[in-house]
């Protein structure tokens, strides 16, 4: 292991170094999510050659916890501690806030987090399908406001800065109502939809229902396991899993909130 890395604090200046470090990863963030996250969290990272070559992030979200995301390390420099030592110092903010720090892990991410002590409270799986791109799309709703107290029950914290961040990307898709709400927005290779939070599977499922019908083109969904409605109903589409996360938390053996509302989380990156 090299012990002489340096370890820097990420600015608005290095999002797209960022975007380089999770487009090379194969990953779904556009330039505007790195900008968002170096806004609403703190970035790490580490430069060689002139360039950024490994990048983590935390992500507070007060007052119970934050989310460590975006630990990235460049092909060439991976196997010498980098994901270790930038996890470390996510953490090491987090726990500085007094927030217990959590994560979705992707399978080789989650061999470095389970040395430091994290463990699985959860599974995601990413599910691929495509849009029906029907031309009329939804009403975009003018506020998230009304959908707050159900998604602070759901996820646990506040977070409508993010919500209302998703919603005005251009191209985003909204719906809304008091029983539950759902967002798509555009990404790298795919429509992310997430999140859907809503107080019954029936409802979950005609909000993913209508969002996959004005999406074209490839779509990607994050589903909790035990949004089991949901799964069948993206099985009956031919939508497939390729990839899964691990919800993991360092400190505590389960999560936040309540589980059964949210039928498709955000994303790994925001939780
Ligand atoms: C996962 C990733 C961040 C690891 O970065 P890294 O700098 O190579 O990790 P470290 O050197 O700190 O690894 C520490 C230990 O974790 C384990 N580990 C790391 N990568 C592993 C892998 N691909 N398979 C199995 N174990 C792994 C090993 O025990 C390693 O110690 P060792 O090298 O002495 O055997 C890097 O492979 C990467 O960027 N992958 C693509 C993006 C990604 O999946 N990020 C994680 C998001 S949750």
């Amino acid at each position: 292991m090299t012990l002489s890395w340096q370890v820097e604090d990420l600015t608005q200046a290095d999002a797209d170094a960022g975007l380089q470090l999770s487009t090379e990863a194969g990953w779904n963030q556009v330039a505007r999510d790195w900008s968002y996250l170096l806004k609403a969290g703190q970035g790490f990272g580490v430069r060689a050659e002139g360039r950024l070559i490994a990048s983590s992030l935390a992500l507070p979200y007060p007052p119970y916890f934050g989310w460590v995301s975006m630990v990235l390390v460049t092909q060439s420099y991976r196997r010498q501690g980098l994901a270790t030592l930038l996890l470390q110092a996510a953490v090491d903010h987090l726990l500085t806030l007094r927030l217990v720090p959590m994560l979705d892990a992707t399978p080789e991410g989650r061999e470095v987090y389970s040395r430091m002590g994290f463990v699985d409270v959860g599974m995601i799986d990413r599910w691929h399908g495509q849009g029906d791109g029907m031309v009329a799309g939804p009403p975009l709703v003018a506020s998230l406001a009304q959908c707050a107290p159900l998604d602070l029950q759901a996820f646990g914290a506040a977070r409508l800065h993010l919500l209302d961040e998703l919603k005005r990307r251009p191209g985003s898709a909204v719906l809304a109502s008091d029983s539950g709400y759902g967002i798509a927005r555009r990404g790298r290779h795919s429509t992310q939809i997430g999140p859907v939070v809503a107080m019954t599977p029936t409802v979950a499922n005609g909000l993913a229902a209508q969002l996959v019908q004005v999406t074209a083109g490839a779509i990607v969904a994050d589903v909790p396991r035990s949004a089991e409605n949901l799964v069948r109903w993206l099985s009956g589409r031919a939508f497939t899993v390729k990839r899964r996360f691990y919800r993991m938390a360092l400190g505590r053996a389960n999560g936040f909130g309540d589980g059964s509302l949210v039928h498709v989380i955000a994303g790994p990156e925001l939780g």
